[in-house]
């Protein structure tokens, strides 16, 4: 099939070399010159495990090519489909900015007028409930062109993970194929005619397709700040929330995925998605109490492990990991963040040290010291805070903390070590959900 990728992010790349990889014609467009270049150059513009290897493979074949926007407009070259991959940041409140979902439709408004053939318009960023069916419609009809005759508009949520994109595009839990009529339906369902029929299909309409999306990660956001509110009160009870965590997800209502505690969610999606669902939601008249908590638990877990460090003034503190989460140079939104923000109103002195977001992190906070190993991070630190689980860090040995601290103490903010190990070795350890407690 031929098809157009607006928008060429995370989302957008991943979504369009995976298609052109599975055979698909794609056109990916975007605005921004400079990453056009570099995209037809073979390079991406993301760290992510295994994509620039698929861009290089079918830039070559053909099936893969990036354009600036208006000079594919231009051309009027007919194609299927076309997926808006545009970001949905958010605004101050919280709120979604659909400014960009606004523009892309304007400009397949335009490219739905002057084309002959009947074409499927397909919404994947993620959007509020009744973004696509209210205002991506309302814009397309704005073309002339008639839905359900002309043009066909679906809603295709994607479930990406950062650092493992290409695995979870190619190999999905389930497709959703969120539609405005059958036509638009089976088009859609044609593009992934070649992923494994095992793979669920859930057919359903536009807004039930976009709910989808928010309530799979609101769902996974809380469980989140469910076991670091657990965790907070073990290490208060003297109790090990690791074995509580582990017990806890035997049980197969539960399962023990994200159940793994720590200085909580960060990344460009959990944060913001809870966000723009409360908001949403409050607009539709309904105030969702629970994921507001939930935002709230998150936003103070960063200072959690603050707590845990004694008269910091004047000390020197080791920082290991700044990335959200491992195998990612993205810091958006990352819990380092809010540590470092905490710890600069504090006469401290700051070495951090991050595998691949020391550069991003530079443009925040560029007066922090960053090193380029771990061993240069803890020298002659007096703490040392572990807010990535790299398995660089997680292989650090206890000599390496005796060695090189001046005073080897430990927050560990993701369970990175094994506390008996550390303090066995004579490491002040101290760590998120970790409590411990003498028989009287
Ligand atoms: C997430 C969703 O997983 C994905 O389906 C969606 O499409 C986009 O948002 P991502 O943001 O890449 O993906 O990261 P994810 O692996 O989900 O982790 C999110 C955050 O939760 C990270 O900060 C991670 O450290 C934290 N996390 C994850 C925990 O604190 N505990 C866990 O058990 C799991």
């Amino acid at each position: 099939m031929k098809i157009i990728v607006l928008g060429s992010g995370y989302v957008g790349l991943v979504t369009g070399v995976c298609f052109a990889d599975k055979g698909h014609k794609v056109y990916s467009l975007d605005i921004n010159a400079e990453k056009v270049k570099k995209i037809n150059s073979g390079k991406s513009p993301i760290f992510e495990p295994g994509l620039e290897e698929l861009l290089k493979k079918n830039l070559e074949n053909g099936n893969f090519k990036a354009s600036l926007s208006n000079d594919f407009y231009f051309k009027n070259i007919s194609t299927d489909i076309s997926f808006i991959c545009v970001p949905t940041p958010s605004r101050e409140d919280g709120s979604i900015d659909l400014k960009f979902i606004e523009k892309a439709a304007e400009d397949l408004a335009k490219y739905v007028k002057k084309i002959k053939d009947y074409h499927v318009v397909t919404v994947k960023s993620t959007v509020v409930p009744s973004t696509t069916d209210k205002t991506v419609l309302s814009i397309l009809k704005k073309s002339g062109k008639k839905i359900g005759e002309d043009f066909g508009l679906c809603m295709n949520p994607e479930f990406l993970r950062e650092g493992s994109a290409v695995g979870d595009f190619l190999h999905p839990d389930k497709i959703v194929l969120g539609s405005y009529d059958d036509r638009s339906a089976s088009i859609l369902e044609k593009v992934y005619e070649s992923w494994s029929k095992n793979i669920p299909r859930i057919k359903t309409n536009l807004r039930t397709a976009e709910m989808i999306k928010y309530a799979q990660n609101s769902f996974l956001a809380t469980k989140i700040s469910f076991i670091n509110e657990i965790a907070n009160m073990c290490r208060k009870m003297g109790i090990d929330a690791k074995q509580v965590s582990y017990a806890v997800g035997l049980d197969n209502r539960i399962n023990p995925q994200f159940l793994n505690f720590g200085v909580g969610f960060g990344g460009s999606c959990f944060p913001k998605d809870v966000k723009a669902l409360i908001a949403a939601s409050e607009k539709s008249g309904f105030e969702p109490k629970l994921l507001k908590s939930v935002i709230h638990v998150n936003e103070k877990q960063p200072l959690e492990a603050l707590k845990m460090a004694e008269n910091i003034e004047g000390k020197t503190v080791s920082i290991l990991g700044l990335a959200f989460k491992p195998n990612t140079d993205d810091i958006r939104e990352a819990p380092s963040i809010k540590l470092i923000q905490e710890l600069k109103k504090h006469n401290v002195t700051i070495q951090a040290y991050d595998p691949q977001a020391t550069e991003n992190m530079k443009t925040l906070f560029p007066d922090i010291n960053y090193t380029e190993s771990p061993l240069d991070a803890l020298k002659n630190s007096d703490i040392c805070f572990v807010m990535t689980e790299w398995e660089e860090i997680k292989n650090l040995k206890p000599e390496d903390f005796l060695n090189s601290m001046r005073n080897p103490v430990i927050i560990d903010g993701r369970r990175a070590f094994n506390p008996e190990a550390k303090k066995k070795a004579g490491i002040d350890y101290k760590a998120i959900g970790y409590g411990t407690y003498e028989e009287d």
